[in-house]
């Protein structure tokens, strides 16, 4: 096994070719970006061959709705079938599909036959509670196989999913429930988190209410066993899945929809309180997931050992463990747990044992690898590996380097990989066996993708300037709006640059001297910790429905391992006492039931003041001057710049 380069001592590197052995098999070549080049269209067209359509597209693109996009107008298909049937079909039914580790250390192989028939099943049940394309249909859940069958059975059916992660709290759930008006919430007993078995359906039952405060939408919720922790019932809505889709038939034919039917809404944090549901519709998403898993991955179906660890309950879940991978018939691990559980091996027994070869992670989990030290990862055979992803937040050259050499031996290509919930799928990152690779840059747009770096009037901006990241060119995986809310929809994204018609992605980033792409962070009120958006004002909003809180601000400090961490700063209400630590935790605990424990702030200090400019508006940057211990900037537009120093102060 090679270990030549890519620890801290190899710093000096600014760029990591290809090695000539990978560039042999790649499946991305040269052709690929001068195909994109010579017909944008034509090319999309070509990739929407990846997929099995029942009725063929009339036209590739039709733009004239802009801001919201019809791809491959006309065409039919039906995603679960892409996802499943077709490889039962074409022989490969023996296939593992899914290698499922739990976290208590059980483990099921799911074969693509198998999963096949679960998908069918659940189809059959949805069918039987009355359920009809284009109802929404909420899945709460765990990382079990089960969630997967779920979002498929609801793809079959041209239910439109809505996954909310299972760390979001029961107040989140609803609101999110009521903004989709969910029919059905598909759920488990209970969870496995850090070697003990958590309550889930209890969740679902304080976010579901009872009487005047029910949720109007919901008839019925699914419930799986995984922990097999008592769970209270309501009968009449609350059913067993072993008893119902357990018992379904595995026959069932499906319709095909047209490419445009909404797929899923997915629910993810903007500028104000509200979260957006984005939506996503199926042909061109489909035909995006499927094709930048393939080339970015560089993944061979029948031979790769894919691993992405994410949650289905983001959108690194919909595409690179659900759509993309089963489109393209991976092989791939799913784990449930945390990576600590039962200690820090886990990950690398994962990779031992199944030989994974392509391995897709956040900066914060390769910064947390770190912290715990390279003797863990080096205890074990890594060599399986043969490519490395990176997505959620910018990775730093010296946690790029570390992956490279330490998790990677020194041999593996690391793709950066740049994109959003609202994009669907990958838009910049290099590719494998094609790019010189430079540790912290996504590096440029995937062949069929556009992008610009402008600043405030449009201009591009000169190399090594920070500017706004835009995209100049509708994409196939384009969102196609906020659900219910369109006048957003049109203004958080295309009001920007409105005179241009692109859309605005809410990053900074600038060019380097070669015209390379570095993607250096939010630009709006949205903080990144461990690679999960929270908007400022979400906190904010938590902080303030506690009993004792008149003002709340909060910033996104940096932090060495996760990103952001947040950092609040309140006022209390008048006449009200400051109980110190007992107070601190209480704001805490909202925040966790509020929106999630991962919105927690790491520090909340209260404060007399907090400063704001004439007219009105909290200074964020100052604030985030103070958290991160910094000398602070200009002061001048402050009401009363003696705030600040009372704010220092304090802390
Ligand atoms: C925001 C989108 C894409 C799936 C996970 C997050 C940041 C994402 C990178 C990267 C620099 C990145 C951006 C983006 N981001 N990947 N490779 N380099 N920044 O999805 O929750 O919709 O967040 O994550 O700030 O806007 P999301």
């Amino acid at each position: 096994m090679t270990t030549d380069v890519g620890t801290t001592s190899n710093s000096a590197q600014a760029s990591y070719p290809p090695s000539a052995a990978f560039t042999a098999t790649a499946n991305a070549g040269p052709e690929l970006q001068a195909a994109a080049d010579a017909d944008r269209l034509a090319f999309w067209a070509e990739q929407a061959g990846r997929l099995d359509w029942d009725r063929d597209f009339d036209e590739v693109l039709d733009w004239s709705g802009a801001p919201v996009a019809k791809w491959f107008v006309g065409g039919k298909l039906n995603v679960a079938y892409n996802c499943v049937d077709r490889h039962v079909e074409a022989g490969h039914g023996d296939q593992v599909a899914i290698h499922w580790v739990g976290e208590p250390g059980d483990s099921r192989d799911i074969t693509y036959a198998q999963l096949k028939d679960e998908v069918c099943r659940a189809a059959n049940t949805l069918t039987a509670l009355g359920l009809k394309a284009g109802d929404r249909v909420a899945i709460y859940m765990p990382m079990v196989p089960e969630a997967i069958v779920s979002m498929l059975a609801c793809a079959r059916l041209g239910i439109t999913h809505s996954v909310v992660f299972a760390g979001f709290s029961a107040a989140a759930l609803r609101s999110r429930v009521d903004d989709a008006e969910a029919k059905l919430v598909i759920t488990t007993d209970g969870q496995w988190r850090r070697g003990q078995a958590a309550p889930l359906k209890f969740a679902v039952d304080e976010a579901l209410g009872s009487g005047a405060d029910r949720a109007p939408s919901v008839e019925h919720v699914l419930v799986v066993r995984r922990t097999g922790l008592d769970v209270e019932w309501t009968t009449g809505r609350d059913l067993w899945w072993d008893e119902t889709v357990g018992t379904a038939s595995p026959e069932h034919a499906c319709e095909s929809f047209d490419a445009e039917h909404p797929l899923f809404l997915l629910y993810t944090s903007g500028t104000t309180g509200k979260p957006k549901g984005i939506v996503h519709t199926s042909g061109g998403y489909l035909t995006q997931a499927a094709y930048t898993h393939h080339y970015v991955f560089d993944h061979k179906p029948g031979q790769d050992v894919y691993w992405c660890t994410a949650d289905i309950g983001w959108v690194t879940g919909h595409t690179y463990i659900v759509y993309g991978p089963l489109a393209n018939r991976a092989t791939q691990i799913v784990y449930e747990g945390t990576p600590n559980t039962p200690d820090e091996h886990r990950h690398f027994e994962v990779i031992e044992k199944y030989k994974v070869s392509i391995y897709y992670i956040a900066p914060t989990l390769v910064r947390t690898f770190m912290k715990w030290g390279r003797d863990i990862p080096d205890a074990h055979d890594l060599s399986s590996l043969r490519l490395l992803g990176s997505v959620g937040e910018p990775i730093n050259p010296e946690a790029w380097r570390w992956y490279r050499g330490v998790i990677g031996g020194g041999r593996c290509p690391i793709v950066d990989t740049w994109w959003q919930t609202e994009t669907g799928g990958i838009m910049l990152s290099p590719l494998p066996g094609i790019t010189a690779t430079k540790p912290g840059s996504a590096m440029a747009p995937l062949p069929g993708i556009s992008c610009k770096v402008v600043d405030d009037n449009a201009r591009d901006v000169p190399h090594g300037e920070q500017g706004y990241l835009v995209l100049d060119q509708p994409w196939p995986g384009m969102l196609r709006g906020i659900w219910g809310d369109m006048d957003r929809y049109r203004e958080t994204y295309w009001s920007r640059y409105a005179e241009q018609g692109w859309y605005f992605a809410g990053d900074g980033a600038k060019y380097d001297e070669d015209g390379d792409v570095w993607v250096l962070g939010r630009v709006d009120d949205v903080m990144n910790v461990s690679g999960h958006r929270i908007s400022t004002s979400e906190v904010e909003s938590a902080l303030v429905g506690h009993p004792a809180v008149a003002e709340a601000a909060v910033v996104g400090a940096s932090d060495e391992t996760t990103g952001q961490g947040i950092v609040a700063f309140v006022i209390l209400l008048e006449g009200v006492e400051n109980t110190g630590d007992t107070l601190i935790s209480e704001l805490k605990a909202q925040v966790s039931t509020d929106i999630s424990p991962i919105a927690k702030p790491r520090e909340i200090t209260v404060v007399p003041e907090l400063p704001k400019t004439r007219s009105g508006k909290i200074m964020r940057r100052l604030l985030r001057d103070v958290a991160e211990g910094r000398e602070l900037g200009d002061t001048s537009t402050l009401v009363d710049p003696a705030v600040v120093e009372a704010l220092r102060a304090k802390r």
